[in-house]
């Protein structure tokens, strides 16, 4: 393997230790490296010294003991001589000023080394980038040996973090095969389990299979794990084909063509396509391209319209999957209505996600139990976010209501999309119109508000 150490040792003698971010501020070379930039550095530095030098010298040339080599802003260096030894100045000595007590002068030496001290500092920058743009070309020459040891050390890098965690977390090596299966035993999300308190995260069993179950139908209520559940199995997949264990017990994975995703309901909003559009923009990508050997999960899709709609979307894509694409799939809804596709479609189950309720009270198991759920314990949920009593209590005798009513209107069971008689009052249009998945306790509590000043002028 080509280690590059013919680079690694020419910047290693090129650069100081830590060089500076910024190329123009020099500072970058280390010394040794060149010549010239050596000489000016000790020159910047000893500058005083070198002038002491000069001073020392010019004496003992000339003889006079008082001679000084001084500097101002304005001239610049100069030789001062006191007027009682104007006479032993040399004849290279050229005069720049006369004083009170003496005469000024310059040498090609002194202006010399005047310039070279003066200009040290910017010379030293001017190399420092030659010398830095030389050192890059040369280095960018080297490129493609060195992209090669990056994806070396890269693969490297990837194969001891898989490793890694499969030891420190406890992962399986999956078995990947030709079928059409996947089969994974107490399974865990990689990344929720690492959040959950210890022993805290609930292993669930996924088994599908094209013979049996591919198609499984996932519901529960809000917080269950239904979204956990599905994304840690893709997971699973993903990190399988990568060459990776999993984090599961057991695990067989029918080797996959795609993992095809739809999940998060808001997550671009900001690039101004509505949630809605974004959904069927995915579900459509979804819907062309998935074949039998993908695995598709898709997260509560419909959701970002309104019920009926949402509703008659989530049913012919869950058919069109099953029917057409015959792919593995995951398919999570809070339409309770679709868990009828199960008894429909010949390879679909039921499952949902268990919690237990008392009184009005919800404990969430997050295990994967077969069957559907008819409930969205939709206000066990608003009151574990707390959403106040007062709030709670009349949405509880709302629902009962509407429980009710629609039971009336049910017998017998009304067909599913049949479109809904048109409302008689505006609180019930109101009602009807309400996304009450997608309402925050704020918008409940102002729409209760806002029903009942309905109510009141309705009943006036
Ligand atoms: N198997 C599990 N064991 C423990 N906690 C879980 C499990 N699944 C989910 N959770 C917790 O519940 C939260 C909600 O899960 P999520 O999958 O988003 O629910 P849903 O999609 O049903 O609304 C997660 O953020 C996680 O903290
Ligand atoms: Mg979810």
């Amino acid at each position: 393997m080509d280690l590059c150490t013919d680079v690694l040792s020419l910047l290693d003698r090129a650069l100081v230790a830590e060089p500076p971010s910024i190329d123009r501020q020099g500072g970058i070379f280390a010394e040794g490296h060149l010549e010239e930039l050596d000489a000016l550095r000790t020159l910047s530095t000893t500058a005083k010294d070198v002038v002491l030098d000069l001073e020392r010298r010019e004496r003992e040339r000339t003889g006079i003991g008082s001679l000084k080599v001084k500097f101002t802003k304005v001239f610049g260096y100069y030789i001062e001589i006191t007027k009682s030894k104007l006479d032993a100045v040399p004849d290279e000595y050229v005069r720049k000023q006369t004083i009170a007590n003496g005469e000024r002068f310059i040498t090609a030496e002194l202006a010399e080394l005047q310039d070279r001290i003066l200009h040290a500092d910017e010379r030293c920058r001017a190399l420092e980038l030659a010398a830095f743009l030389d050192l890059r070309a040369s280095i960018g020459e080297q490129a493609p040996r060195l992209h090669r040891l990056a994806r070396v050390l890269g693969s490297i890098d990837v194969a001891t973090a898989l490793g890694e965690v499969a030891h420190a977390r406890d992962y399986v090596r999956p078995e990947v095969d030709a079928s059409l299966d996947l089969i994974l035993r107490d399974s865990r999300h990689p990344t929720v389990e690492c959040y959950a308190a210890k022993d805290g995260f609930v292993p669930n069993t996924i088994e599908l299979d094209p013979e049996g179950t591919r198609f499984m139908l996932l519901t529960g209520p809000n917080m269950a794990g239904k979204s956990t559940a599905m994304r840690q199995a893709a997971l699973a997949v993903i990190m399988a084909q990568a060459g990776g264990f999993v984090a599961a017990k057991a695990a067989r994975i029918g080797v996959v063509d795609r993992v095809y995703t739809r999940v998060g309901a808001s997550d671009q909003l900001a690039r101004g396509q509505s949630t809605f559009m974004v959904e069927m923009t995915e579900a459509s990508a979804i819907l062309r391209g998935a074949t039998e050997r993908s695995f598709v999960i898709l997260d509560e899709i419909g959701r970002g319209t309104s019920t009926y709609d949402g509703l008659a979307i989530a049913w012919a894509v869950a058919e069109h999957l099953h029917d057409a694409a015959r792919c593995r799939t995951i398919f999570a809804t809070h339409y309770h209505e679709l868990c009828e596709l199960a008894d429909r479609l010949s390879n679909a189950a039921n499952y949902n996600v268990a919690a237990k309720e008392h009184d009005d009270s919800m404990v969430l198991l997050h295990q994967l139990v077969p069957g559907g759920s008819n409930r969205s314990y939709g206000l066990a949920v608003a009151r574990l976010a707390g959403v106040p009593p007062v709030v709670l209590a009349r949405a509880k005798a709302k629902l009962r209501e509407l429980e009710t009513s629609a039971e009336s209107v049910n017998v017998p069971q009304m067909p599913l999309f049949e479109p809904p008689s048109p409302p008689t009052t505006e609180v019930e249009a109101t009602l009807r119109a309400l996304d009450v998945e997608r309402m925050t306790p704020v918008d409940a509590l102002v729409t209760l508000a806002r029903l009942r000043a309905l109510a009141r002028r309705d009943s006036e």
